[in-house]
């Protein structure tokens, strides 16, 4: 029987999983679908439930606005969406039992591994969900010195220190948004997991990076449309090392993939993929 997966979100006018699915299912020859499901924020739960009840559903991978509330509607997480508190991947087992799984983690960390990077001291910009699963990330695979988060709204800052201080040995500061400029020493590594530098936003930046910027940093943003935001443009013309969204998206849907088919996501698809959009 044919194996349906889809993406669920809302809105999703712009997702590219489809095309980045649905290339490796017809390059394997499996007989399977990747399609995008909307769902109004409204009807979540009644969808959610219809869903359920239709047993061609092979996965789902979630995204905004739902990667935390899907959790109740889940029979059991995997150690890392336990951790980060959120959900990007369901998979649907052959008894029709969904596992919440979290690959927006290991996505993130592959393309840093792969140019052998390992960061000291870092500066993560944004406190939401995908700043939960980077500091995860941060903590769990490079063991830095010292991370500092900045947000529009402290107090959702305060709240991630908190949640994850307990269980690292790295220090975990908390700066201004405003106040970012006056940190003197710069950072080896930047992340931009913030909105700001996509659709109404793109011509903003979350940071003026002056001053941040030191030899061989790496200015690493999560947006991968535009290609290039204005955090970005700014830290090549300071001469940073810099990196887009775009490898994250397809590594994580890689492993969503394995996930899902126990197969691996074929190599010629993935490398086609990443040379796509490179920053
Ligand atoms: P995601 O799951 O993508 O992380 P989110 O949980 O809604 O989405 O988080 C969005 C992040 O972008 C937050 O850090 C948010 O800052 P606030 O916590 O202050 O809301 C940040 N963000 C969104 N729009 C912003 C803007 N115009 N200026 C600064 N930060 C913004």
């Amino acid at each position: 029987m044919m194996k349906k997966y889809a993406v669920i979100g809302y809105p999703l006018s712009h997702s590219s999983s489809p095309q980045i699915h649905n290339s490796a299912f017809s390059h394997l020859n499996l007989d399977a679908r990747y399609e995008k499901l909307e769902i109004a924020p409204n009807v979540f739960s009644e969808r959610i439930a219809q869903l359920k009840a239709n047993r061609e559903w092979g996965g789902f991978n979630i995204t905004i606005p739902f990667k935390q509330q899907i959790i109740p509607f889940l029979d059991d997480l995997d150690r890392t969406a336990r951790a980060v508190g959120a959900v990007n991947t369901v998979q649907i087992t052959g008894q029709g039992k969904w596992i919440g799984h979290n690959t927006d983690v290991a996505g993130f960390v592959k393309p840093l591994q792969q140019s052998g990077f390992s960061p000291e001291t870092c500066l993560l910009i944004g406190a939401g969900g995908a700043a939960r699963a980077i500091l995860y990330a941060l903590l769990t695979f490079f063991s830095a010195e010292k991370i500092v988060i900045c947000n529009r709204t402290v107090s959702k800052a305060h709240k991630l220190q908190q949640d994850f201080s307990a269980v690292t040995q790295s220090a975990i500061e908390v700066v201004d948004l405003n106040k970012i400029s006056a940190y003197k020493k710069g950072f080896d590594l930047i992340v931009n997991s913030t909105s700001v530098g996509m659709g109404a936003l793109k011509d903003w930046q979350p940071v003026e990076l002056k001053g941040l910027v030191k030899e061989n940093t790496l200015v690493y943003d999560l947006i991968y449309n535009p290609a290039q935001t204005r955090l970005l443009k700014q830290a090549a013309e300071l001469g940073a090392r810099i990196l887009n969204g775009w490898p994250m998206l397809i590594f994580q849907a890689a492993e969503s993939f394995r996930i899902w088919t126990g197969t691996n996501f074929p190599e010629p698809i993935l490398n086609r993929l990443l040379q796509q959009r490179a920053s």
